[in-house]
């Protein structure tokens, strides 16, 4: 048989738009809307942004694309998908290592994304209960400090978020998860809308503004480049195989060059209006920019609760950003679980369970990372920190890395050629550069310098 004529036991998108719509599910989640504001807010602001959006448009987009197209020819989890490459491509099988490293790295995030999915979860009934009404700042940060210190509420919100996330994995996505994101989805981004909205009434938009968008080169350092990579690579959920994942599933016709580019757009907007929505709240309520994880928790309730109408937005608002969470989580565990399915024989439900159980027991590692065992570091970072660094900092970028070493080098031209539809001959060969060429030594460069080499 034909290479590009296999097909993902696994199953199939319905159509292109299904699969732009599940991908854009997997990207966008709290990567965009508690991660990029804070990770904005500790690195200064405007460079940040700066270096994310170039990262996201040289980098993110052309390993986008690289890591479906290896998706699409292997139609297998990760893992299988780089063996059956490097035999087509008659390499050594140490390229599994790209499966490998993501399925491991999937498993490492989804362990600390399922504790803050959890104060999502948490933020929802405390915002419902009406906790936040006329709320000042110190109000919000006192709230959440007191709620983050307790080691046994965390513990309940962390279980109950992996409960659902199994819950569907094990049902399986396709049908009520791609059916609620299209309604929820758009509802999303109308109310972050809504929030930028408010955020404009508070007197210091501008400030937001200029915060986020007058670049000041002088803030640029070896680590916060780093963080704006890594970002862009969490964001886009690039280099650890659940692109590669889905892409298995993506019908053959279908433009990956196009589809990459709405998807990327996409996320990207959403942590930029995620960004304007968030920073002029933080200056009108005095708070820190470079506070940290808690900042949205800290933020955002005080808008809601100083709004019309924000007890029910601010509910919503969470439950939406829940949602989110959600559909970016069980993109997280899908190579893991298929990967168990593959090779033990497990039904999904006992993969599933078996999957969600070893990254709960690593999750509380987070859970009490913020409270009983805040002291406890390593390097200087906290679990939770640390986890963070090791995947978002060097995992995931390592696996671009070797994704586009994979994509460039070793297949030919002839074959990304076939699997990428482009037909216009430029864009392939600019498409082909940036993956053989920029992109290694651009992330090559900056994991040196962040480690301290250069
Ligand atoms: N991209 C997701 C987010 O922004 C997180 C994620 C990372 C999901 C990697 C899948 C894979 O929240």
């Amino acid at each position: 048989m034909n290479i590009s004529d296999r097909q993902s036991i696994h199953g199939q998108w319905s159509s292109r738009w299904t699969f732009i719509l599940a991908a854009t599910g997997a990207a966008v989640g709290l990567g965009n809307i508690w991660k990029f504001p804070y990770l904005t807010g500790q690195n200064g602001g405007s460079a940040f942004v700066l270096i994310y959006v170039v990262c996201v448009a040289t980098l993110g987009i052309p390993l986008m694309m690289a890591e479906i197209l290896l998706g699409r020819r292997g139609r297998s989890t990760p893992i299988r998908t780089m063996q059956i490459l490097a035999e087509e491509t008659n390499t050594t099988q140490w390229w599994q290592i790209i499966g490998w490293s993501g399925t491991l790295a999937g498993m490492l995030i989804l362990s600390y994304y399922s504790v803050i999915g959890g104060w999502t979860l948490a933020y929802i009934f405390k915002s419902a209960a009406g906790t936040f009404s006329g709320a000042s700042g110190q109000l919000a940060t006192d709230t959440f400090s007191i709620f983050i210190g307790s080691g046994t509420t965390l513990f309940f919100w962390h279980t109950a978020f992996m409960f659902l996330t199994m819950g569907v994995v094990a049902g399986g996505v396709q049908g009520g998860l791609e059916k609620a994101v299209q309604i929820l989805m758009p509802t999303l981004f109308i109310l972050l809308l809504l929030m930028v909205g408010y955020s404009m009434t508070t007197g210091f938009f501008g400030k937001g503004l200029t915060f986020l968008f007058t670049p000041d080169f002088s803030k640029i350092s070896g680590t916060s480049m780093l963080s704006a990579m890594g970002q862009a690579f969490f964001s886009l959920s690039l280099g650890m195989g659940t692109i590669m994942i889905y892409g298995s599933y993506v019908p053959k016709d279908t433009s990956i060059a196009s589809t990459s580019i709405i998807i990327a757009l996409a996320d990207t907007v959403v942590a930029l209006l995620a960004g304007m929505a968030i920073f002029p709240i933080v200056f009108a309520t005095n708070l820190e920019p470079g506070s940290g994880p808690g900042l949205i928790f800290q933020t955002l309730p005080v808008a809601f609760g100083n709004m019309t109408g924000g007890l029910a937005f601010g509910s919503l608002f969470f439950i939406l950003l829940l949602v989110a969470a959600w559909t970016s989580s069980i993109s997280l565990i899908e190579p893991l679980v298929t990967w168990l399915i593959e090779n033990f024989g497990l039904t999904r439900i006992k993969a599933a369970i078996y999957s969600g159980v070893v990254t709960w027991l690593l999750g509380l590692g987070t859970v009490w990372s913020f409270n009983w065992w805040a002291g406890l570091t390593f390097f200087g970072l906290t679990f939770f920190d640390l986890l963070d660094f090791v995947t978002s900092n060097l995992m995931l970028p390592l696996g671009g890395i070797l994704i586009a070493l994979f994509a460039g080098w070793l297949m030919k031209a002839e074959n990304t050629k076939a699997e990428l539809r482009i037909t216009n001959h430029t864009t392939y060969v600019i498409w082909r550069n940036l993956v053989r060429y920029i992109a290694p030594v651009a992330v090559f460069i900056v994991l040196l310098n962040a480690v301290g080499i250069l």
